[in-house]
């Protein structure tokens, strides 16, 4: 449930585990939890046969809103080319020279991807249009899907502009055409796109009209843009690979949560972000998919809890509430990725008898049934009992 009322401190506690239970349902909202004998008369019930049912993912980090993907730059990559912001560029021509159609029905393929794979919270960025008009309507396709929508005009300088000019061009008209569609306000402040202080212009100006930031920082260096989300008190700061005690003190000391995408170090053949210091510091810490076509092409989160389970060193406990309750406060929101009374009705059934087989199993399409505010959204499961065999 990672309801802290049933749960407690420690990793084995902090689940809020609940044998034989039942979940009430009343509209788009979780009315109660508890033990199945227990539980109040219901209009309707369903038997998941003793799966595990798990809060959906909140998945806090994608780049959705594209056109094309980057297969070769894959492929070059897995032959020895190393990953740089540079290749951004490719998907923004794909991006610019499509239809809103095209992007919105992109968009809608991968949401269903996500879904299928128990996702029912995600986050989608802008950031591969770079004008005002591709910035605008990558953020308007994003908006029919989630509210949850970033502003990511600072993505990378587009061919053509000296950065000067286009952090001014970011703070300004592209700003105002952005913001009645964007909740958030990013920057991926790393060499090659933005430095420090450009991150800086740009979180202020979103700040100024209302847009909460986040930011993408020390992905590839050791820079200053963990430091800088941690100064200004931003609700998260996205990969995290490379961080000095510094760096880890002041994100500990300010509270903004560290989103790991350990699908990116997959994917870039990079050294993973030490999830076991951030966490041994008190640092809150969410993983999430980044699923996008250049550094990270996967929008499943079981994924990604495998890979910080086995290449992270984070439990299967750790990493679970890691994809749940922490990308909720990666995006400032208490309703979901947490099964109480109150919260959204966001559940996930598991073909397995916990939540362990996530990474016990990698790869293999376990979620066989998911809702989302009350409603129905993927297979549930028949009626009928797990195999034989299994301990709870
Ligand atoms: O989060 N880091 C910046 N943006 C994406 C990658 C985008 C791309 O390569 O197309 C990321 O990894
Ligand atoms: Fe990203």
């Amino acid at each position: 449930t990672n309801d802290p009322a049933r749960g407690g401190a420690g990793p084995e506690h902090m689940l809020g585990r609940v044998g034989g239970a039942a979940i009430v349902v009343e509209g788009a909202r979780i009315a109660w939890v508890g033990s199945a004998v227990a539980a109040p008369a219901a209009d309707a019930r369903i038997d998941v046969g003793g799966r595990a049912v798990i809060p959906g993912f909140v998945d806090s980090h994608s780049h959705l809103v594209f056109a094309g993907d980057r297969a070769e730059e894959f492929e070059a990559r897995m032959a020895g080319r190393s990953y740089s912001a540079g290749g951004i560029r490719t998907t923004v021509a794909a991006t610019r020279a499509a239809s809103d159609e095209e992007l919105s029905a992109n968009v809608a393929r991968l949401v269903a991807e996500m879904r299928r794979q128990g996702t029912t919270t995600v986050e989608v960025k802008s950031g591969y249009g770079l004008t005002t008009r591709d910035e605008a309507r990558s953020l308007a396709v994003a908006r029919q899907f989630t509210d949850e929508t970033t502003f990511l005009g600072a993505h990378v300088v587009p061919e053509g502009v000296t950065p000067e000019a286009y952090v001014e061009e970011v703070t300004g008209p592209r700003l105002t055409a952005a913001a009645p569609y964007a909740k958030w306000i990013d920057v991926f402040c790393e060499d090659g796109a933005f430095d420090v202080d450009q991150a800086r212009t740009v979180l202020t100006a979103g700040a100024a009209v209302g847009l909460a930031g986040r930011l993408h920082a020390n992905q590839l260096t050791y820079g200053g843009g963990v430091r800088l989300a941690a100064e200004l008190g931003l609700a998260a700061v996205d990969h995290c690979t490379f961080l000095s005690e510094g760096a880890v003190d002041a994100l500990a000391d300010s509270g903004t949560v560290a989103t790991l995408l350990p699908g990116v170090e997959f994917s870039t053949r990079q050294p993973y972000p030490d999830a076991r210091r951030l966490l041994a510091a008190g640092v809150r810490v969410a993983l999430a998919s980044d699923c996008n076509p250049g550094s990270c092409y996967t929008s499943s989160m079981p994924l990604c809890i495998a890979l910080a389970v086995r290449e992270m060193g984070m439990s299967p406990a750790e990493a679970l509430y890691a994809a749940t309750v922490g990308g909720a406060a990666a995006l400032r929101r208490d309703d979901v990725g947490v099964l109480a009374p109150g919260c959204r009705a966001d559940l996930v059934v598991l073909d397995a008898p916990s939540y362990l087989h996530l990474a016990y199993r990698p790869g293999v399409p376990l979620v066989t049934g998911v809702w989302v505010a009350g409603r129905v959204v993927g297979r549930v499961p028949a009626d009928g009992p797990l195999a034989a065999g299994h301990t709870w």
